[in-house]
């Protein structure tokens, strides 16, 4: 895939449905047979720039890089010269001298682009207040993997319009996956965002659709997918959210009975059980949540042999 080298990964709108495919195609192989990979990141090194917390994206990468046979090295944006003021320009200059590909997590998704305008290496939205794509390729990964399709089935999210939905509204979009996001009006994702999805879903022949009542969304669902009402950033509104959301757009037993007896129950983690979701649900036998989790290290895999 040589056109996707130096490739920075901020957003999946950068990507073709043509190059998911291929990222995800590769997480298949990888996933299945890593043998032939062990070298891929021979001789290169990554720096893992954390701004807030991470368990599964850190790690992952982490373990992705080594096997991938690279060096990995994490920063904690506070305890870097970020944190005390030097510009984002000047440390992607100099981190260009050192590292082969910087994976940052940040609040602002503008900061990752500064950090990409001013690098010449490959910059990776490891999460943004905006995006989270490498959650959504695992994503899409463990749809494709568990239906042997990606077009044509419908995912409902359930909850807050933040990053993760943002993604899925693009990445299904792209893929031909029909998306109902039930949200209560306050909390739906950006006008932007619902128009740049609905202009892929019209290119793919899927549909994306916005409503308020979790119980039409999940009705037709083939994936009942959540995330915390409460994203890191946002803690200050808790209590005003958790109002607005519970218990409304819980994702009990009771709502996911409404979906087929086929469907799958999604959560990127890590899970604020009693919120957003019940613990029979999570651990039940509709429940992928691991199989996403582990997803997230082969694609992340993928992701570095396809743009490395
Ligand atoms: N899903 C996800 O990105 O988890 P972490 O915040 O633990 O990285
Ligand atoms: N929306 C969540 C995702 C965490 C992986 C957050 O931003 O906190």
């Amino acid at each position: 895939m040589p056109h996707m080298k130096n490739r920075d990964f901020l957003t999946l709108q950068d990507y073709s449905a043509d190059e998911i495919w291929e990222i995800l195609k590769l997480t298949k192989k990888i996933k299945s047979d890593a043998t032939g990979y062990g070298g891929r990141l021979s001789g290169k090194s990554v720096l893992l720039l954390f701004q807030k917390p991470s368990t599964r994206t850190r790690v992952s990468f982490e373990v992705a890089i080594g096997e991938l046979g690279g060096n990995s090295i994490s920063l904690g944006w506070a305890e870097s010269q970020l944190g005390r003021g030097e510009t984002i320009a000047d440390t992607a200059h100099v981190l260009s001298r050192y590292v082969q590909c910087v994976v940052a997590r940040v609040y602002h998704h503008t900061n990752l682009e500064d950090m990409a305008h001013n690098a010449d290496i490959p910059v990776v939205n490891a999460l943004s207040n905006m995006f989270h794509p490498c959650q959504i390729v695992g994503d899409l990964f463990t749809i494709w993997e568990h239906f042997d399709s990606l077009a044509d089935l419908n995912l409902a999210y359930i909850g807050d319009g933040n990053n993760v939905c943002n993604s899925l509204l693009i990445g299904c979009g792209k893929m031909g996956l029909n998306v109902t996001i039930a949200s209560p009006r306050k909390y739906q994702p950006q006008e932007e965002i619902l128009k740049i999805a609905k202009e892929n879903a019209k290119e793919s022949g899927a549909s994306i659709k916005l409503i308020v009542e979790p119980i039409k969304a999940v009705e037709d669902a083939d994936v009942v997918y959540t995330d915390v009402f409460v994203s890191m950033g946002f803690e200050e509104e808790h209590s005003e959210r958790l109002k607005l959301f519970l218990p409304k757009y819980q994702v009990t037993a009771n709502l996911f009975n409404h979906a087929s007896t086929s469907s799958v129950f999604m959560h990127c983690l890590p899970a604020h059980r009693g919120e957003e979701v019940t613990d029979e649900v999570m651990d039940g036998p509709h429940s992928i949540a691991w199989e996403q989790a582990e997803n997230r290290l082969h694609s992340a895999k993928s992701i570095l042999a396809s743009i490395i």
